[in-house]
């Protein structure tokens, strides 16, 4: 007997309807995939990278882990990079946050879970970095908000690191890295202001982006 039937009943229709619209749509795809863009996002069931930025299957490469967290030493992250950039030849890399994200709050607060505490070692890395910074957020909600920006600058600047990203640079390929944050609350995206497009632009995008954050505007 198959379980989860309704979710089966859904992809026919699902599949049904992009064909409706284009029937070769599938045997296309099927062919190949070029996608322009890497999205390196929360696994949140609520941050759906492809319904967000309104792409089809096809158009978007994506990576997901809890809190969007890009380490040096993650084969998977890694690997989805350097397949995006070496192979697939991607143009952008979008490391999108969001707010309300509980892997941050889970840093920001010293939550236990489990395991997973060790993966959000990571974030509490960018809390401690920023801790000054944060200590003077008096509300708390603000609080978390600006580790989720802050943590979203900070991974973006690690993919700009990494040595597929720098050698990619380096031979000239086009590639551009992008800090992005979604709100669950309205569904829309904000820039973080951070947009590196060669290794000399890394450290004024990161000081661009911080100096954003701290405006009065963002205070
Ligand atoms: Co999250």
């Amino acid at each position: 007997m198959r379980v989860l039937n309704h979710l089966f009943e859904n992809n026919k229709r699902w599949a049904e309807n992009i064909k409706a619209q284009d029937a070769e749509f599938f045997s296309k795809l099927s062919q190949q995939q070029s996608p322009a863009y890497l999205w390196i996002g929360c696994s949140d069931s609520r941050v759906p990278a492809n319904q967000i930025v309104g792409l089809l299957p096809g158009e978007l490469f994506v990576h997901r882990n809890v809190a969007n967290v890009v380490v040096h030493t993650d084969l998977n992250c890694l690997s989805t990079v350097q397949y995006a950039v070496d192979v697939l030849k991607v143009r952008h890399i979008i490391v999108c946050g969001h707010y309300a994200c509980g892997g941050v709050r889970a840093a920001l607060l010293d939550q236990r879970y489990g395991l997973i505490d060790n993966w959000l070692r990571y974030v509490q890395d960018v809390r401690q970095k920023y801790d000054p910074q944060l200590a003077a957020i008096r509300d708390e909600t603000r609080r978390w908000d600006r580790l989720c920006e802050l943590n979203v600058i900070e991974q973006a600047v690690n993919v700009c690191q990494t040595t597929i990203v720098q050698d990619a640079w380096e031979r000239g390929q086009e590639l551009t890295v992008h800090g992005w944050i979604y709100s669950v609350q309205d569904g829309l995206l904000h820039d973080l202001n951070l947009c590196v497009n060669s290794p000399g632009e890394i450290a004024a995008e990161y000081q661009s982006a911080l100096s954003v954050l701290n405006s009065p505007a963002n205070k």
